[in-house]
């Protein structure tokens, strides 16, 4: 009964915020233009999920990269000596064969009408729900964007050798809170990593000759085994211990005890201004804190997912998604 009311409380918790976010999206911006969009996104996305499980954690993170430069505007798709995907933090982005799909499926529906930009937004919506994460309304209405800089790339994404401060000031930067940052950060509770990018922790941190001292001493020998200090870099491995394709409160767990990968992530942590809200999705009282981090996930993910937005005449839609229609 407690559970029921806490729902309740939550929901309209939830409903209150969101509606307070002005964006210039909304939700059913296809409903009279091309009503089977948001269909085909999804059967889409679940006929690759299906095949490979993994793809729903790159869809996730493809929509999380484009919505950090220039917006949310389908920048992050666009291929082409020096666009955002040649970056180096984009180099393992994966699931732009997903997009490209839908996209073609759906202009043969609609042409001309609906944007990437909107159909990696809903794929990754979609991504989460395959994973058994709650499901949210996705605000549609965005426009495709003009341009696509590698250039741009460094600056806006967080990174995981990032302090916490350097963390928020990122995620300020977009208007996202440090509530935001760690319940975005929680998308991490799906996917892997590449041994390349946390192997500096396992052997010599920061040149002291052991590894990073807040890695769980029982997962550190499991991670030295999966990632030798002279084997193959890209290799992959889980973010979220043991729970990789379920999207749950697993990984702020494995944050509590010591069992983060990334850097930064563990570093949630160690900081005061975060550790509270790991602590608190963490809880041990079963599903309501799970479910709390799903709501705010949601949540978060609408916020997230309005950043620089272009709508009305601005930008695009698209043809294809990998090219600007010039
Ligand atoms: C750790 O790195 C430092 C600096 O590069 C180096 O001087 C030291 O020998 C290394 N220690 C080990 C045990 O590899």
């Amino acid at each position: 009964m407690d559970q029921v009311v806490a729902i309740i409380i939550l929901l309209v918790f939830l409903f209150a915020n969101v509606s307070m976010i002005q964006g210039s999206t909304r939700v059913g911006f296809y409903s009279e233009t091309c009503p089977k969009a948001e269909k085909i996104v999804k059967s889409t996305v679940e006929s690759y999920v299906n095949a490979n499980i993994g793809i729903a954690a790159g869809l996730l993170r493809l929509h999380f990269h484009d919505c950090f430069v220039q917006g949310c505007d389908g920048s992050v798709l666009i291929s082409g000596p020096s666009s955002e995907r040649t970056a180096i933090p984009n180099l393992g982005l994966r699931g732009f064969e997903v997009i490209e799909d839908a996209k073609g499926k759906i202009e043969a529906e609609c042409p001309g009408v609906v944007s990437c930009a909107d159909i990696l937004a809903i794929a990754a919506r979609d991504s989460v729900v395959l994973t058994k994460g709650l499901s949210w309304s996705v605000w549609t209405g965005r426009r495709d964007g003009l341009v696509s800089y590698a250039s741009e790339v460094l600056a806006n994404l967080p990174s995981p050798t990032d302090s916490v401060s350097v963390q928020k000031d990122k995620f300020a930067a977009k208007e996202l809170t440090t509530e935001d940052l760690v319940t975005l950060v929680g998308g991490h509770t799906i996917g892997q990593t590449d041994c390349q990018f946390f192997r500096y922790r396992l052997y010599n941190f920061t040149s002291t000759g052991n590894a990073d001292p807040t890695i769980n001493p029982d997962y550190l020998a499991e991670l030295q085994r999966l990632c030798p200090a002279d084997g193959d870099a890209t290799k992959r491995v889980a973010l979220d211990k043991d729970s990789q394709n379920n999207f749950d409160v697993s990984f702020f767990r494995n944050i509590r005890n010591g069992n983060g990968v990334l850097e930064s992530d563990q570093k949630l942590w160690s900081d005061p201004s975060t550790k509270s809200l790991v602590q608190m999705y963490a809880g041990a009282l079963g599903g309501l804190f799970g479910l709390r981090f799903e709501l705010s996930f949601a949540q978060a993910m609408v916020k997230m997912g309005n950043i620089g937005v272009k709508t009305g005449t601005e930008g695009e839609i698209r043809k294809i998604c990998s090219q600007f229609n010039g």
